[in-house]
């Protein structure tokens, strides 16, 4: 059998890379930007597998291209720019990372609550900006407290459960929604369950941690965000498009809540045009949940080796639709 051909669309690290140049021909697009369309049907269409980020459409139109591919492995554990249905429908198994990232992930979201709980880049930028003129006063830069503060988790997988956890160190309340309640998990993790609408009514910081779905397009908008506190926090660490950003911008430029956190936007990058930059009470970040480097190195790590067990028609280690594997 021919060396199979695989096309990594964007550089990994060397270490990752090699484990899948053991088993196949590489063509690493070489770009920052991921590849156009067209670069990506084409390279897919002499492909037998191909490795993707969460930039890269995979629907039916690039699997018609592709009439060779036997594996996609996804470098995320979110996999709502791939159509693992029409996939499946064609037996090519499509790996993704769940498990190696939950924790980083988690430590990022309770950074931004932490950051935006006590205020710590809007005060960076004022003493930046030169404003710190008096040593201590005690009526300056009043933020929330964490701790005995109400968390309200929506979205108890992985990465909520790892919310969770950290939050119970900071001696938080926490109550959960989500689709399925975990019945089993609540005493483990010190959650109760909550009806979305309770959950919002009721919490001090709204964590997000669910995927991208139909369901959960715009899962906080106007509605959601009036049943808030004044002085709730709302931080996303999912997918951007799971929140209104228009009904944001409105509810934080109105004080209808306090502030908000975001690792993640609607669309990505954010245009530096975007109303919500303007405003202070708005933390943000570019999308660096999974960014530390040994959890990166694990991600990539993993992608690889489900792509090479799909290229070698052996199971993936994780693998989104199971039933297209061999
Ligand atoms: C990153 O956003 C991921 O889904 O892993």
């Amino acid at each position: 059998m021919s060396t199979p051909r695989a096309f990594v669309t964007r550089t990994l690290l060397p270490e990752a890379l090699d484990i899948i140049r053991e088993v196949a021909d590489v063509t690493v697009w070489p770009e920052e930007t991921p590849p156009p369309v067209e670069e990506l049907r084409r390279q897919a269409g002499s492909s037998d597998g191909i490795l993707t980020t969460i930039m890269d459409r995979v629907d039916a139109d690039l699997l018609d291209a592709a009439p060779n591919l036997r594996a996609i492995s996804q470098l995320a554990v979110g996999l709502d720019n791939v159509d693992v249905a029409e996939a499946t429908r064609r037996g090519i198994p499509v790996g993704y990372t769940p498990g190696v990232l939950a924790k980083s992930t988690a430590d990022l979201a309770m950074a931004l609550l932490l950051g935006a709980a006590r205020r710590t880049s809007e005060s960076e930028r004022w003493l930046r900006g030169g404003g710190w003129q008096i040593q201590f006063h005690p009526t300056h830069w009043l933020g929330q407290d964490v701790h005995d503060a109400c968390l309200g988790i929506v979205g108890l997988g992985q990465i909520g459960r790892e919310i969770a956890k950290r939050a119970r160190g900071f001696d938080m309340d926490i109550v959960y929604h989500s689709r399925t309640r975990y019945t089993d998990m609540e005493a483990e993790y010190g959650v109760r369950y909550a009806e979305f609408p309770d959950l919002l009514g009721q919490a001090d910081f709204v964590v997000l941690s669910v995927p991208l779905t139909p369901q959960t397009h715009h899962l906080i908008s106007g509605p959601q965000l009036a049943l808030m506190k004044p002085s709730a926090i709302l931080i996303n660490v999912s997918r951007g498009p799971v929140v209104d950003p228009a009904a944001l911008y409105e509810a934080l430029r109105d004080g209808q809540i306090a502030r908000a956190a975001l690792d993640v936007t609607s669309p990505e990058p954010i245009s530096m045009d975007d109303p919500l930059l303007t405003l202070d009470n708005l933390v943000i970040t570019p999308h660096i949940g999974s960014a530390a480097l040994p959890t990166r190195l694990n991600t990539m790590k993993l992608a690889a080796r489900n792509l090479v067990a799909g290229l070698r028609g052996e199971p993936m280690e994780a693998c989104a639709n199971s039933e297209a594997t061999p």
